[in-house]
């Protein structure tokens, strides 16, 4: 359903390229894991997939197909109607994504407001409190009016999550979404993407640091290192039978339970 097609990104200010010839498929209805070390180019792929980095500041090449659809090179308005709908976009700290001043549920509908002003908003609240439920958030109605430093870190995350999917894309992309979050609440929020991938069928490019929760959600996963991708393969493949040095030391650091190998 997505095609990443050689995918170059180099930063005006920058003399190496962030991404460097990326080639990289995800399937419908599956979580693709991206690994790799700090720097190595996995939030800028992102980017590129939502439409998200700063145009002028960089030259763009290859080609990001949705559903082929070109990502890379449509109009500007042509881009914000495909990002609206099709795609969603989660990040770290929810709070830094969310606006302070805007109620909860008037931020979880914005993208049906920007993207289909025609919906009444009998329909768009239906939406909201539908994404809220999908999502789990407690007591809809009450957590509607709320205000996003009312609720807890996980709630956030939670909202946040339910404002990318209220258009009902058909991608999601996750760049690190619960590395702010404790881990109990972590595990909750995974349990909740895993149950959305279930249910909807929406495919999910998950970014993360923790190779243990990549293993555990992903049946794919893509190592990128120094901008290029070293190794694409089946969970079960990467972390058992790596084969490029980059991975096999990656999987070696994974950190281990009570001195205990937990692979
Ligand atoms: N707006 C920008 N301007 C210039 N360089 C940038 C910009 N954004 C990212 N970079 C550079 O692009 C490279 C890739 O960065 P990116 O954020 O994709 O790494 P990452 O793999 O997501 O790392 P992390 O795991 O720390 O989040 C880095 O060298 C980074 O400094
Ligand atoms: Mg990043």
């Amino acid at each position: 359903m997505l095609e990443i097609k050689d995918l170059h990104v180099q930063f005006n200010s920058r003399d190496h390229e962030a991404v460097s010839g990326v080639t990289l498929t995800i399937h419908d209805g599956e979580i693709l894991g991206l690994v790799g070390e700090s720097g190595s180019g996995k939030s800028v792929t992102a980017m590129s997939i939502a439409g998200l980095l700063p145009r002028k500041q960089c030259k763009l090449s290859g080609d990001v197909l949705l559903d082929g659809q070109d990502l890379l090179h449509a109009q500007r308005s042509e881009l914000r109607r495909l990002h609206g709908r099709k795609i969603g976009v989660v990040f770290q700290e929810p709070m830094s994504s969310m606006d302070p001043l805007m109620r909860v549920g008037t931020q979880i509908g914005e993208t049906l407001r920007i993207h289909q002003p025609d919906m009444p908003k009998e329909e768009r609240h239906r939406l909201v409190y539908e994404a809220m439920r999908d999502v789990e958030l407690p007591n809809p109605e009450e957590t509607y009016r709320k205000y996003p430093h009312e609720l807890s870190g996980g709630q956030q995350q939670r909202a946040m999550i339910a404002a990318a999917i209220v258009s009902r894309p058909s991608l999601l992309l996750l760049d690190e979404p619960t590395t702010a979050l404790d881990v109990t609440i972590q595990a909750q929020i995974l349990e909740l993407l895993k149950k959305l991938n279930r249910e909807t069928g929406i495919s999910m490019l998950f970014i993360s640091h923790n190779l243990n929760v990549v293993r555990k959600l992903c049946k794919r996963v893509a190592v990128m290192q120094k901008g290029k991708l070293v190794e694409t393969g089946t969970t079960e493949d990467v972390f058992f039978r790596p084969q490029h040095p980059y991975t096999q030391k990656l999987i070696e650091s994974i950190p281990t339970r009570h001195g205990k190998e937990v692979r």
